[in-house]
């Protein structure tokens, strides 16, 4: 099989790295890539924009199949046009992403189809928000409609906070996505990601991870893309899992395609795990970044024929095993991030891989033939143990064995498992 990855962050380099395993692989291109990607693919310089461009290219390398990595190019439409130009696509339809795309989609869905989440309304102007804050009072959520990096939900813990986010999406910080604000429930509880598949009809459930979105120490500081991450999330325990399929992923897959929107492709289900079990939160429709990586390190599985079988409707004939060891990653990101950093910041030296660890590329390049940093998130150290402590202690190993003068992690990554497995 030829197949032609889209992205160029420390997710699709683990699921280049997991591609590239497969005994089914002719060809593997990424458009754009990294240079820890260009260690397993050919990396293709397209304007992943210019949905002719990709196509062109696929048709020209006859490539038999697309997987795309990142949130943008689905909810652009990418996977629709390379469908309707008969390359078998992984990643859902331009109007399966508004899972992603629009949390306010994503209520009106739960709503209707009765998928546990926090009370919420939608509104398109700054008074009757305001209005809804006051009569419902803190804590509460503000959350800008559409794409904004991550950054545009507000966890008000006073009315004054909540007010001053309704002010700040609609006098356009977040452009365009908050256009419309979603003013939703404050949901208490331990936070956990879920990981599903689904063809459109079936689903396959993967794997658990937990993220850590605050850029310091002990949760402190600003929201990130994610800091690090670990899988599995010891929250979800089997019979968690169970529910969560039942009453989220489930019926979330049969109305969307009551609704005319089947969605194929990964379900990343962000959750809270209330005293009344699981909640949405929110939907993303790919990969979590870093959560990738570990999910990645941890499946036993040839990931090609999954994600093909996803995309071609067939998913109720594969499989996928688990390691039952932890991974855990830790992300080295340029000093100063997720505010300005300086750029193309000398990296010299990146450890080899072990068979316990490997270090995956995010945000680097080659300049003059030699690695910088050209992003905020640059390197993903990602390790196995037989618990996250384990997994936690190599990784930070490794971490240490980078040599980048201008980069910086958490160095608690882990912590409420590496808690829970000392109790
Ligand atoms: P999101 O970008 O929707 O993932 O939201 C960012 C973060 O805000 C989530 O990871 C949660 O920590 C928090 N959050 C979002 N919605 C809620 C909610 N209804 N209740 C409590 N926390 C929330
Ligand atoms: N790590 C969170 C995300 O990928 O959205």
């Amino acid at each position: 099989m030829k197949v032609l990855l889209i992205g160029s962050g420390g997710r699709e380099h683990a699921l280049a790295w997991k591609i590239a395993q497969s005994p089914l692989l002719d060809a593997l291109y990424a458009a754009p890539g990294n240079p820890g990607i260009a260690d397993h693919a050919t990396l293709v310089a397209l304007n992943v924009e210019d949905h002719a461009a990709v196509i062109a290219f696929a048709k020209e390398k006859a490539i038999d199949f697309v997987v795309i990595g990142p949130e943008a190019p689905l909810v652009a439409g990418l996977a629709d046009d390379l469908r309707a130009a008969g390359i078998a696509t992984f990643g859902p339809s331009k109007a399966a992403a508004q899972l992603e795309g629009s949390k306010g989609f994503t209520k009106d869905l739960c709503a209707r189809y009765d998928i546990p989440t926090g009370a919420y309304q939608r509104f398109k102007s700054a008074e009757p928000a305001r209005n809804y804050v006051r009569e419902q009072g803190a804590p509460i959520v503000i959350k800008a409609d559409g794409l904004a990096a991550g950054k545009g939900v507000t966890v008000a813990m006073t009315e004054a906070e909540a007010l001053a986010a309704i002010d700040e999406c609609f006098d356009g910080a977040f452009g365009t996505a908050g256009a419309e604000v979603v003013v939703e429930a404050f949901l208490d509880g331990e936070e956990a990601s879920f990981f599903c598949l689904s063809d459109g009809k079936t689903a396959l459930a993967l794997a658990t991870a937990q993220d850590h979105k605050r850029v310091g120490d002990g949760d402190t500081g600003p929201n990130t893309g994610g800091m690090g991450a670990y899988s599995p999330a010891p929250v979800m325990t089997p019979a968690m899992v169970e529910r969560t399929m039942k009453e989220i992923i489930e019926p979330t897959i049969s109305g969307m395609a009551k609704d005319g929107n089947p969605f194929s492709g990964v379900f990343f289900a962000g959750l809270m795990i209330t005293a009344k079990g699981p909640e949405l939160i929110e939907y993303n429709v790919r990969f979590g970044d870093p959560e990738c990586q570990v999910l990645m390190m941890r499946l036993k599985s040839d990931l090609l024929p999954i994600l093909y079988a996803t995309a071609t409707g067939t998913l109720d004939k594969v499989q996928a095993e688990w390691r039952d060891d932890a991974a855990l990653t830790v992300v080295l990101a340029s000093k100063g991030y997720p505010g300005a950093y300086d750029k193309n910041t000398p990296i010299a030296h990146v450890p080899e891989a072990s068979a316990e660890a490997k270090v995956f590329h995010a945000g680097t390049a080659l300049k003059d033939g030699k690695l910088v940093a050209t992003g905020g998130r640059v390197l993903n150290v990602t390790a196995f143990g037989k618990d996250v402590t384990e997994a936690q202690a190599r990784a930070y190993a490794l971490t240490d064995r980078v040599e980048w003068e201008n980069g910086f992690c958490r160095r608690d990554i882990g912590w409420q498992a590496v808690a829970r497995e000392k109790a």
